[in-house]
């Protein structure tokens, strides 16, 4: 029997696309709070959003190598720990750092207008 594994957002928001693909995330401080990287839903595509001093990078928030959130990883400088296996992920990339993490992670546009985040996911 297979199992199936779901996973599962914190987070319920649901998030509008606006002109040309770009999603309105919300003020940094909002997104953010207090941490350096949190996990969104956008549209069923889970989505990773790391703060590396003022650039905000985001990419697929599953693990290449299996079925856990990046977001929820430690986090630290540019990379991200999968919190399953220990992969490592450079976020500004996506690129695989370690194993068992073979595949890069597909990386999504970001930009900030006014204090206000917005992500425009990639084919
Ligand atoms: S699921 Fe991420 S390293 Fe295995």
């Amino acid at each position: 029997m297979n199992a199936v594994i779901q996973i599962m957002s914190a987070d319920a928001r649901q998030y509008v696309c606006g002109d040309n693909g770009w999603f309105a995330i919300g003020p940094l401080d909002e997104v953010f709070g207090a941490r350096a990287c949190r996990g969104i839903d956008l549209e069923g595509v889970k989505i990773g959003l790391f703060r590396v001093d003022d650039e905000i990078h985001a990419l697929d928030d599953i693990c290449t190598h299996g079925a856990a959130l990046l977001s929820d990883g430690e986090f630290e400088g540019h990379e991200i720990e999968c919190p399953l296996h220990a992969g490592l992920v450079d976020v500004r990339t996506g690129r695989a750092l370690s194993a068992p993490i073979s595949r890069d992670t597909r990386r999504h546009e970001t930009k900030i207008e006014g204090d206000v985040l917005f992500v425009r996911m990639q084919a």
